[in-house]
C-alpha cells in the first residue's frame, strides 16, 4: 500500500502526459480520445474540495463524475479525515474499475462507495442528505443534475461544479448552468476561478 501522496504524484504524472497529448491537437479532436483522459480538476481544486469537505464537516459527499478517480482521491482523504462517505458515479465502469485500485492502493478505498451508471438515475438511487456534491460530468448534465440534487442537499449543503471558464469551448453550455443556479432562491452563488472556475452554490434552507 502507498499514501495519498504517492498515488496523487502518480496521477499528476499521468495528467501532465494526457495534456501534452491534447494540446496536440483541436479541441473537436480531443473528443475522440477523451474516454482515455483523466480530464482531472486539477490540484488547486482538489485542495480546495478537501478544505471545503473539511469545513463543512461533512458526512455524506456525493461526487457525479468519477472519471480515473483523480478528485475521488482528494475527496476521500478529507472523508477519512472526519470521517465521511464519499458516493461516487461514473457511467464508465473501466475508469472506476481504475478509480477503485487507485484509491486501494493509497488505502482510502473504505471511504468511498462505487456507483456505476447514469448519474442523472443514480442521483434518485443515493440517499441523501448531501453536505458536499462535485458536479463534474459532460457539462449537457449539469442542468437536469441540478433539478434532481437540489432537493437532496443538507441545510448548508454545497455544490462545486468544475469547468465553468475551461476549456473555452464548453464556456456556452457551463453557462446555461451558472443561470439556472443563480435563478434558484434558495441558492447562494459565487464563481470560484480556481482550477477550471468553480462555481460553488450553498443551500440556505
Ligand atoms: C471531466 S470527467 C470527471 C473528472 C474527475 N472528476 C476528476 O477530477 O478526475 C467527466 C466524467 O463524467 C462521466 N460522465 C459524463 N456524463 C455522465 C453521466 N450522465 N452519468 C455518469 N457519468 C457521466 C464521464 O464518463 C467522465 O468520466
Amino acid at each position: 500500500m502507498s499514501d495519498f501522496a504517492t498515488v496523487l504524484a502518480a496521477y499528476e504524472t499521468r495528467a501532465a502526459d494526457d495534456l501534452q497529448r491534447m494540446r496536440q491537437v483541436p479541441f473537436e479532436q480531443m473528443l475522440s480520445f477523451r474516454e482515455e483522459m483523466l480530464l482531472p480538476v486539477g490540484p488547486e481544486a482538489g485542495a480546495f474540495l478537501d478544505h471545503l469537505a473539511r469545513g463543512l464537516k461533512a458526512k455524506r459527499i456525493l461526487e457525479l463524475g468519477t472519471s480515473y478517480g483523480y478528485s475521488t482521491l482528494w475527496l476521500a482523504n478529507a472523508a477519512a479525515a472526519i470521517g465521511a462517505k464519499v458516493f461516487t458515479v461514473d457511467i464508465a465502469k473501466h475508469k472506476q474499475d481504475y478509480a477503485r485500485s487507485q484509491l486501494e492502493q493509497a488505502g482510502l478505498a473504505k471511504s468511498v462507495e462505487f456507483v456505476c451508471g447514469d448519474a442523472l438515475a443514480m442521483i434518485d438511487e443515493i440517499d441523501g442528505p448531501f453536505d458536499l456534491v462535485l458536479l463534474d460530468l459532460w457539462k449537457e448534465a449539469y442542468v437536469p443534475a441540478l433539478e434532481k440534487l437540489a432537493p437532496k442537499l443538507a441545510p448548508g449543503g454545497t455544490i462545486v461544479a468544475d469547468n465553468i471558464l475551461f476549456p473555452e469551448e464548453v464556456r456556452d453550455v457551463a453557462a446555461l448552468y451558472r443561470k439556472r443556479v443563480r435563478e434558484m432562491p434558495e441558492m447562494s452563488t459565487v464563481l470560484l476561478p480556481i482550477g477550471q472556475g468553480l462555481e460553488v452554490s450553498r443551500w440556505r434552507a
